[in-house]
């Protein structure tokens, strides 16, 4: 067996390669989803399964602490993995999964134990669904820093046991995803006073989130406990370190507290799917490093609050979807100071009033989702400077008049724009957006997916012109449902000449 090892001197993870480790995981989403153990050496190793960099143990220097290796055997029978009970000496022979340290005096102590099949070239030792448990032999090991179980449980679940709030002070890292366990989170976990990672995502937890957490977790700089059952109001959470709060897909209810607003360290806060109430609170403006705030699929309502629109500047991804914010207005600023925004999801928020054209001066903007609100007024013609946009969506609202973007943009967006069900949205023939006045018109309309042209005479939006009261889009991969509703009946014979029907015979 190949044997890996770490190296010996382990300095404590500084804060910055801590938040590289984090950093990555938040864009890096698919590498980084695992981004959470602290290998031994103190360098964060980009998945918790990469190649540790390392030495050998000396052949016969050095042997496991041996109430330790006693503690690892009984937490792999509580595995299923009996066969490790059979290895003379576990951090000697050791697998991918464990890791071990030695002190001055050549003595190893076991610092990490990950299970589970993260992926079809993980060697991490499985763990048998139906019979496996967390053995009380964890509470054992001195030297834990990191743990692991990733889909250990699920064909036996259980509650999380109290005595995981024994686990060695040194601790740093305890990750429990996918594994089915059910029941509260105990409030025990508080006295994990040096855990700097707690996951638990995707399991059925229930309680609410015991106070404890927010009072004894203090070096915490991620919290996950996404997609669980949790309930109850959101407590004041240990802020000053922490980096990655996710709560999302939980039953968590009550308004957001304002205290929020002094966790200055986060990155990411995911909030979304859960039942929380009241007003976005506009504290997070203070928090300077925030690039990911989500809080789509609340009850949360208006108005957006001024301080949100000018910062935290550092912000990248807005997603404030479905939320019934009745009558809020995008403020006339409309987040222009959100110089690196990339994604901005407003759909769905119970929006009124126009779309500022401040929102072209966004630069780095690639998603803008407006659809499903009750804007009105026009599409502003700032929007066209949005050279990386991707996706824009304006649909189910209540727009008018010309369609600003030229013939290249709308290729660009092709079907992610979409426009349907709006009021009276047209297309302009030689309006200044670049399109070639000598196009044939038949083939410019098809460019613009299917919008009839504005009436030359009409005052753009002013409703008069029949050819534009409706119009299709490329909503979707096959429009016909929408048409055979907004096809008007009365511009029947004008929109047949004027517009190409954008895969309207489509296969
Ligand atoms: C651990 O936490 C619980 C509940 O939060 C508390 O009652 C208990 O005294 C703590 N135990 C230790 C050893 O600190
Ligand atoms: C915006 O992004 C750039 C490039 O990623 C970065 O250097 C800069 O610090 C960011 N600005 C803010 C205010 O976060
Ligand atoms: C848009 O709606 C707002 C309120 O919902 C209204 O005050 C305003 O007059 C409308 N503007 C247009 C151009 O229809
Ligand atoms: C059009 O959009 C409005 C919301 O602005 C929505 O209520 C309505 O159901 C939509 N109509 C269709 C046919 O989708």
């Amino acid at each position: 067996m190949r044997r890996r090892r770490s190296s010996g001197d382990h300095p404590p993870l500084t804060s910055s390669t801590a938040a590289a480790a984090l950093f990555l995981s938040l864009f890096l989403p698919t590498a980084g989803a695992f981004t959470v153990t602290v290998s031994d050496s103190g360098a964060p190793s980009a998945l918790v399964d990469a190649p540790q960099t390392g030495f050998s143990m000396k052949r016969d220097g050095g042997r496991t602490d041996p109430k330790e290796q006693k503690a690892v055997y009984e937490i792999m029978k509580a595995t299923g993995n009996e066969w490790a009970t059979t290895i003379p000496d576990v951090c000697k022979e050791r697998w991918h999964g464990i890791e071990c340290m030695p002190d001055k005096d050549q003595t190893y102590h076991v610092v990490s134990l990950s299970f589970g099949a993260l992926s079809d070239d993980t060697a991490f030792p499985t763990c048998d669904p139906d019979r496996s448990f967390l053995s009380p032999a964890l509470a054992a090991l001195p030297h834990i820093r990191a743990l692991f179980f990733y889909r250990c449980f699920a064909g036996n679940p259980q509650p999380l046991p109290p005595f995981l709030g024994r686990l060695a002070p040194t601790l740093q890292s305890l990750v429990l995803r996918d594994n089915a366990h059910v029941g509260p989170i105990p409030p025990e976990l508080g006295n994990l006073t040096r855990l700097r990672v707690l996951d638990l995502h995707a399991n059925r937890l229930d309680s609410a989130i015991p106070a404890s957490l927010a009072s004894g977790l203090s070096s915490l700089r991620s919290l996950d406990l996404s997609a669980n059952r949790l309930s109850g109001p959101l407590p004041d959470l240990p802020t000053d370190s922490l980096n990655v709060l996710d709560l999302s897909n939980n039953l968590l209810a009550g308004p957001i507290p304002p205290s929020i607003g002094s966790a200055r360290s986060l990155i990411k806060m995911d909030l979304s799917r859960n039942r929380l109430t009241g007003p976005i609170p506009d504290t997070l403006s203070g928090i300077t490093s925030l690039a990911l705030l989500d809080l789509s699929y609340n009850r949360l309502s208006g108005p957006l609050p001024d301080t949100l629109t000018t910062g935290p500047v550092s912000l990248r991804t807005l997603i404030l979807k479905s939320n019934p914010m009745a009558g809020t207005q995008i403020p006339p600023q409309g987040f222009s100071r959100l110089k690196n925004l990339t994604v901005l999801v407003l759909s769905d928020a119970g929006l009124t009033g126009s779309i500022p054209d401040s929102l072209g001066r966004l630069p780095a903007l690639r998603v803008l989702h407006l659809d499903r609100n009750r804007l009105n007024g026009t599409i502003p013609g700032s929007l066209r400077r949005l050279r990386d946009l991707k996706e824009l969506r304006l649909n189910d609202n209540r727009l008018v008049g010309p369609i600003p973007f030229d013939r290249e943009m709308v290729w660009r967006m092709g079907r992610k724009l979409r426009l349907a069900n709006n009021s009276a949205l047209c297309c302009r023939p030689d309006d200044e957006g670049g399109r070639d006045r000598d196009a044939d018109p038949e083939e410019t309309a098809s460019f613009l997916l299917g919008i009839g042209y504005c009436d030359p005479e009409g005052v753009p939006g002013s409703g008069t012109a029949t050819a534009t009261e409706h119009f299709l889009s490329s909503d979707g991969p096959s429009p016909s449902e929408e048409s055979t509703s907004s096809l008007p009946v009365s511009g029947g014979r004008r929109i047949g000449r004027r517009v190409l029907v954008w895969n309207w015979d489509d296969p």
